[in-house]
């Protein structure tokens, strides 16, 4: 039997279609019927994510041409914006929309401001700014076309591309990432006491931009950090922590973290951030009991990442997040708060606490 739509609102609670036979039935069949109180549903949130890359698009393209930064120095309306940024002002206007639509900017009166998050997160030349992540990840969504077939196979059709050795992926990706570990490097500070610890020595390992780094170092002028990671991103944390003025305390080491010896009780901290989630819990417990063991008594391993409640019910960006790992990675994954606590205690570790940083999560090991 097929339908015909009779009305034209795919939302009213009274609509009807009509079958081949002539018979009037609700439209929606059970999903009206079942719908609390005989209504249906809004539509609106599921054409929203249904269209969620236009979110995406209008955002990137928002901070390609700079409009938070514009909006913050005082640029008021579309003519405006566009004038400061050198776009046309039909597409000014197009892009405050967009923006106001997904709650990053608000309008008052013909005024345009930056909400209170886009103002912390989107204006660029901040610590925590989001700017060119945001530029970084619209040339990423393509990708996700190949998401039908990446589900039925179960992992990459293409390269694993956070497998293959010493790639640009990693280029691009670590100064864009650097402003989220910001927040988890500083409450990292304080909750493994960083300032007052005196002449501590760091391992990071696939440290990217040396972001830890730099927030400990310049926390504590007595520390010392060694990182890590690919030649081409050592090069590119050994500038950044030049420029900052905390490159004679920084050393890095050149090379792949599952094949390089971390040495043996040598470091007061050592710290893994968003890597487990590219790796499986084989890879992760092998890298934790080698960590374990390149750590001085007493040390703690610190891993940052975004971590899974153990009846998965969120939270919400570490859920959604598991899509990026199996798109790009054979094994990585989210993975559960109950994860971490055994594959650390498997590794020896015996007191492992979890600090929120949201939306990733901190994990103390000693
Ligand atoms: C997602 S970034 C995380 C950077 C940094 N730890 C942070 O939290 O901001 C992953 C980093 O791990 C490095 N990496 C990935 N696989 C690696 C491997 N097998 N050996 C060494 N470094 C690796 C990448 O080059 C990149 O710098």
């Amino acid at each position: 039997m097929t339908t015909h739509p009779a009305t034209t609102h795919p939302a009213s609670a009274h609509q009807t279609a009509v079958t081949d036979e002539g018979t009037a039935v609700p439209a929606g069949g059970a999903l009206f019927d079942a719908a609390p109180g005989g209504g249906v549903p809004d539509p609106d949130r599921v054409l929203r994510l249904i269209n969620g890359y236009w979110a995406t698009g209008v955002l990137g393209a928002a901070a390609s041409h700079r409009v938070f930064t514009h909006l913050a120095q005082g640029a008021r309306d579309a003519a405006q914006v566009a004038g400061r940024a050198g776009i046309s002002e039909r597409g000014a206007q197009t892009l405050l929309d967009g923006l106001v639509s997904v709650g990053l900017v608000r309008v008052e009166a013909g005024v345009y401001r930056n909400t209170a998050e886009a103002a912390t997160y989107l204006v660029e030349d901040s610590a925590v700014s989001l700017s060119a992540f945001a530029k970084l990840k619209l040339a990423h969504m393509g990708a996700l076309t190949d998401l039908p077939q990446v589900v039925a196979a179960g992992g990459p059709i293409t390269d694993a591309v956070v497998e293959v050795a010493d790639n640009p992926h990693w280029q691009e990706l670590v100064k864009a990432i650097a402003p989220q570990s910001v927040p988890a490097a500083r409450l990292a500070t304080t909750v493994l006491g960083i300032e007052q610890a005196g002449p501590i020595t760091i391992l990071d390992v696939g440290g990217g931009s040396g972001i830890y780094s730099a927030v400990w170092l310049a926390a504590n002028a007595q520390a010392r950090a060694v990182q890590l990671d690919w030649q081409p991103i050592n090069a590119i944390a050994r500038r950044l922590m030049d420029e900052r003025g905390l490159g004679d305390r920084f050393t890095c080491i050149d090379g792949d973290f599952h094949t390089t010896d971390f040495g043996s009780g040598g470091y007061d901290l050592a710290v893994y951030s968003h890597i487990a989630h590219q790796e499986g819990p084989q890879a992760n417990t092998e890298v934790f009991t080698r960590l374990r063991r390149a750590l001085k008594p007493g040390g703690a391993l610190l891993v940052c990442d975004y971590v899974v409640d153990d009846d998965r019910t969120g939270p919400g960006f570490p859920l959604i997040f598991a899509s990026e790992m199996l798109l790009k990675s054979h094994q990585g994954s989210t993975w559960r708060a109950q994860d971490y606590r055994d594959w650390l205690t498997k590794a020896g570790f015996t007191d492992i606490t979890l600090h929120s940083a949201p939306p990733a999560t901190l994990v103390v090991a000693r």
